[in-house]
């Protein structure tokens, strides 16, 4: 079985790599070196964040790669003391800036924060709709929405987020969420697919990776992938880089997919904040 990682179609007509590569916490210093490896290893999807200070290494690996930029996804996501409109706009001219580049493929809402804003996230989400009919966002999405939150969405606005980008793994299955997703045809995304490493040493876990022969990571990946979501695992270590990537060419099968799904420990498992509750803003 070859290893190609598939195109999935969203629901504006877009393709997106199944698999990516994040750059969540890789150093501004670090962060061209670590893409540039995962290009050359045969990732063609980066995930970073405004927050995440490290824009501007995801663009210059991109054209370090002598890629076209049309081969390589690249998602940003809109730094949290940005939501008014104004601020969102000059927000997202600084994200093309950074990465040198005159459109991103995703643009996300990175989160709802429901207290702050007035608990306004709707004039922030339409005016991601503007940047995408001009052009410079090719889709749109939102990150760490539940559920009330996309159905006020669903209400008020006229596009259907392409993505929900929300903490889903072995320990947080996120099924509810997951679920108005694929009932709405909004992708989920699934950050910190392997729990930022926590779960690679869970007896189910390892007991899979034995039987399959494949380490607990590609497992773990592979059970995102069978489920029908995005992942883009983080790593700045050249052999774990490669690892995350070789996992289209072997299944788990069903018995395997219903243990590694039964070690949800519901909101016990969350690893990230609460998005009901989150309201940083950076200084
Ligand atoms: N929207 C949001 O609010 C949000 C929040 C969090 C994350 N994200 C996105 O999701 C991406 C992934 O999540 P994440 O970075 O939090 O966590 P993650 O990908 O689940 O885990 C990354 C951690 O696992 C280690 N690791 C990676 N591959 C491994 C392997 N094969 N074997 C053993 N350890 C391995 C890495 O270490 P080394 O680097 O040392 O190898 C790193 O410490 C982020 O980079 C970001 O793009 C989004």
């Amino acid at each position: 079985m070859a290893n190609t990682v598939p195109d999935i179609s969203l629901n504006d007509g877009n393709t997106i790599p199944q698999l990516g590569f994040g750059v969540y916490q890789i150093e501004p210093k670090d962060t061209a070196e670590a893409v540039g490896r995962a290009l050359e290893i045969g990732y063609r999807h980066i995930d970073t964040a405004q927050m995440y200070g490290n824009e501007a290494g995801v663009g210059e690996a991109v054209r370090a790669s002598g890629l076209d930029r049309g081969e390589v996804f690249v998602t940003s996501k809109l730094n949290n003391g940005f939501h008014r409109p104004e601020e969102a706009r000059r927000a997202f001219e600084s994200t093309l800036s950074a990465l040198k580049t005159d459109y991103v493929d995703l643009f996300l809402i990175h989160w709802p924060l429901p207290t702050r804003y007035d608990g306004d996230f709707v004039s922030t989400w339409k005016t991601l709709e503007e940047f995408q009919r001009d052009g410079r966002a090719r889709s749109i999405g939102v990150s760490n929405f539940q559920v009330p939150h996309l159905e006020r969405l669903a209400a008020e606005a006229d596009v259907v987020p392409a993505v929900n980008q929300i903490e889903v793994h072995p320990y947080l299955t996120n099924e509810q969420v997951r679920a108005y997703g694929s009932k709405h045809n909004i992708l989920t995304e699934a950050w910190s697919p392997i729990a930022q490493g926590r779960v690679l040493d869970d007896p189910t876990i390892v007991d899979v990776a034995e039987q399959v022969g494949r380490t607990p990571a590609q497992v773990v990946l592979r059970w995102h992938v069978q489920r029908g979501d995005i992942v883009f695992p983080k790593s700045t270590t050249p052999k774990r880089i490669e690892e995350n990537f070789q996992i289209f060419d072997f299944t788990l099968d069903d018995t395997a997919m219903e243990r590694i799904s039964g070690l949800d420990k519901g909101e016990a498992g969350r690893t990230g904040p609460n998005p009901d509750e989150f309201d940083y803003i950076p200084a």
